[in-house]
């Protein structure tokens, strides 16, 4: 059985839904709800009934001693986490706490119940400023923000945790992911949503005015440019990621991106094309720590997961359009 922490989440629950229908294994998904929604699980089990859910904290190390003691896991998908950047820098404390601490609990317990395959969500906010682009792996690690340096603490441990105790993790650096379900029974529903894409999109639809940071970068449109990678290429991302560790029983980390960068007004014509409508826009000033461009080097997940983003942009907005479309927003 593989544990999915986090799964009732955005990507989560769309690794849940690839993992169910490539047959993976059997499926157990441990989250506190705290940013997921049980009306994730409860779709998820009208594809597959047989998925479990247990509601728990990583926080409290007796809810993930439990998952381990009452079933048998082979491998742990890890995303649960908090997120918000900006959040981040306002109230570290809690993303210490639920980040670090959290996952540091779900390690002892792994390692005390003998479970040694884990397969983490890290970010390309490990990098912070690049010296270069696109960003390969071992580019220096220099985060700007606290969730960053969560995230590099998190990779960090894994690391003695395998020189330890064995403990072998497969760390995926996402760039910044978008799109949803082909058949928009799964999307990005965060309650405070701080992502690029969804936001002009939910601005389309309700005919608001979607902000954008900055206009006097040195890029070629003086936008922000960065790299999207789809939530489906994603969740893909993981089963491989799991077939390996499986096969090879070794430790690794992989960026997941598209190679391309797009601006922001690159993205926002993208949006508008699909909406058929011109979202309304207005420019505020560059947001402190908000790098000019962020780009993927993915040879790495390339040649050894055998891995690409498999969406245009355009197909990813049009499939996150659809999901939006069904939701009341
Ligand atoms: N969305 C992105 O663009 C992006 C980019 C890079 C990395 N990531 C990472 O991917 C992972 C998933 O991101 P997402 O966008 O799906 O976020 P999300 O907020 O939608 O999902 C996180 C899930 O984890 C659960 N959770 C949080 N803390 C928990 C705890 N202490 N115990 C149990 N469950 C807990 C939440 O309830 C939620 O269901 C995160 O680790 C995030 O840092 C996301």
């Amino acid at each position: 059985m593989i544990l999915i922490t986090g799964g009732a989440g955005y990507i989560g629950s769309h690794c849940a839904v690839n993992f169910i229908e490539n047959a993976v294994d059997d499926i157990l998904i441990f989250d506190n709800l705290s940013t997921g929604h049980i009306e994730t699980i409860e779709k998820l089990r009208e594809i597959d009934r047989n998925v479990k859910f247990i509601k728990g904290d990583l926080k409290n190390k007796d809810d993930i001693d439990s998952v381990f003691k009452n079933y048998k896991i082979d491998c742990v998908i890890h995303f649960a986490a908090f997120s918000i950047v900006s959040e981040s820098m306002t109230n570290p404390s809690i993303y210490y706490k639920n980040n670090v601490l959290g996952t540091l609990n779900l390690l002892d317990s792994m390692v005390e119940n003998k479970v040694l395959k884990i397969v983490f969500s890290s970010t390309a906010a490990v990098y912070g400023e690049p010296d270069y682009t696109p960003i390969d792996e071992d580019h220096s690690k220099s985060p700007e923000n606290t969730y960053g340096k969560t995230k590099l603490i998190i990779e960090n441990i894994m690391d003695d945790y395998d020189r330890a105790y064995n403990l072998k993790s497969i760390k995926l650096r996402y760039f910044n992911a978008f799109g949803a379900d082909k058949e928009a029974r799964f999307g990005e529903w965060h309650k405070v949503e701080t992502h690029l894409c969804p936001n002009i999109i939910k601005a389309g639809i309700k005919g608001e005015t979607f902000k954008i940071f900055g206009d006097d970068y040195n890029t070629k449109d003086k936008t922000a440019i960065r790299d999207y990678v789809d939530v489906e290429s994603l969740a893909e991302a993981h089963r491989l990621a799991y077939l390996y560790l499986k096969e090879k029983n070794t430790s690794n980390v992989f960026n997941l991106g598209s190679q391309k960068g797009f601006s922001i007004y690159e993205i926002l014509k993208a949006v508008n094309k699909v909406l058929a409508k011109e979202v309304k826009y207005e420019v505020y000033p560059k947001r402190q720590g908000d790098p000019e461009v962020l780009i993927a080097d993915i040879k790495k997940a390339n040649e050894i997961l055998h891995w690409k983003n498999e969406f245009s942009v355009e197909d990813s907005i049009r499939k996150a359009f659809n999901w939006h479309k069904k939701q009341k927003l």
